[in-house]
């Protein structure tokens, strides 16, 4: 079978991983284009792919270069009129996270997609990570049984991003490893956050959101911590996991903690006696392949005819709407912004 001729758009600090791994998976893709505005980073991530052609302008590359795929990691703001016209071309799309910059240019280029009769892949790297995949089946294996709730603390110094706040470049991991997981919707945010930087943007958030069935996610989200956390707990009625992405060797660790409610006379209810349970704790061995790798992989098998991966852009859109709600509760001050 023929390779997929691909091309990455956006060439600053992640684009140039997409290119790296499509140059790698030689098997199934060629590596066909680089784009960038900016003509010196192009010049430096371009000397690495001699072979590979260049353009400052997407529409030349689109013309000349007759993509199959096109991945797109620019700032979020040029994901919606990048992705638009590789669709209208007739390339399928991978575009970086968060699909776009508003729930209406999200959903054009789904509906496009479906029109164009063409793939949107969005990268939500994290459901291709051993760890995240492991977290899903021990949700669906039931070894977590029910879910009490989520927290997750993602945290660093930076990177200021240059048009999104805290929220709109963090938030899409975790809201994605969420969807993946549970395979629930979002019924409603609450986010609250404060502003230390001079263009406004909240750099601090805190993010209170509300899945189908009740469950409750809580998810920090800094640039201004003197520290890097990427932890995320996940308690359950059989067992417990704490997910810490930093961790080199031993990134998930499942407990088999808990409590049982006994109630000991239902017409009292404050006679409800709460049982402790200590057990073992257990690291599984985990894929440690590169998410991209595993990504790449994935949507060529797709575009192969193969089953979907699990990132495409309803699943992008989703992600959008939550991040679109949170920016409206935190304009109110926390409001409990339901999403229909
Ligand atoms: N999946 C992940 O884990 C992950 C990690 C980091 C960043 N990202 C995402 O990747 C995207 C890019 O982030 P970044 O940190 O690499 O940004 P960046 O600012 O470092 O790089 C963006 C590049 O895009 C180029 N660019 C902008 N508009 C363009 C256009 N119209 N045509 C061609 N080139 C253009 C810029 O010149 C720049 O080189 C963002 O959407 C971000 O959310 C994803």
């Amino acid at each position: 079978m023929s390779k997929i001729r691909a091309a990455v758009v956006g060439l600053g600090y992640w684009g140039p991983n997409l290119a790296r791994n499509v140059s790698q998976a030689s098997a199934d893709y060629e590596l066909v284009g680089l784009c960038d505005k900016d003509e010196k980073r192009l010049g430096r991530i371009g000397e690495l792919y001699p072979q590979t052609k260049r353009y400052t302008d997407v529409d030349a590359l689109l013309r000349e270069g007759k993509p199959d795929l096109v991945c797109i990691a620019t700032p979020v703001g040029a994901h919606h009129p990048l992705a638009k016209a590789a669709l209208e071309a007739g390339a399928h799309v991978l575009c970086e996270k968060p699909l776009a910059a508003t729930v209406a240019e999200a959903a054009e280029l789904v509906e496009l997609a479906h029109k164009k009769d063409r793939r949107l892949f969005v990268d939500h790297t994290f459901a291709y990570t051993g760890a995240v995949r492991a977290i899903r089946k021990a949700y669906v294996d039931r070894a977590l049984g029910d879910l009490f709730y989520v927290d997750s603390v993602r945290i660093n110094l930076g990177l200021f991003q240059p048009d999104v706040d805290v929220i709109w470049d963090l938030a899409p991991h975790d809201l994605s490893i969420l969807s993946y997981v549970i395979g629930r919707r979002v019924v409603s945010v609450k986010a609250t956050g404060s502003s230390h930087n001079p263009r406004g943007f909240a750099d601090v958030a805190y993010l209170t959101v509300e899945y189908e069935g009740g469950l409750q996610a809580h998810l920090h989200l800094s640039w201004l911590s003197p520290v890097k956390v990427r932890r995320m707990i996940f308690s359950g009625t059989n067992s417990s996991l704490i997910y810490d992405d930093l961790e080199a060797s031993e990134k998930l660790k499942i407990y088999d903690h808990g409590v049982t409610f006994d109630v000991a006379d239902v017409e009292a209810r404050k006679q409800v006696l709460v049982n402790y349970r200590r057990g073992d704790m257990r690291a599984p061995a985990l894929d440690n392949r590169e998410a991209l790798t595993t990504e790449l992989k994935d949507i060529a098998a797709a575009l192969r005819g193969g089953p979907l991966p699990p990132a495409m852009g309803e699943d992008g859109l989703e992600v959008v709407r939550v991040l679109e709600a949170a920016g409206a509760s935190l304009a109110k001050d926390g409001a409990r912004i339901t999403i229909s």
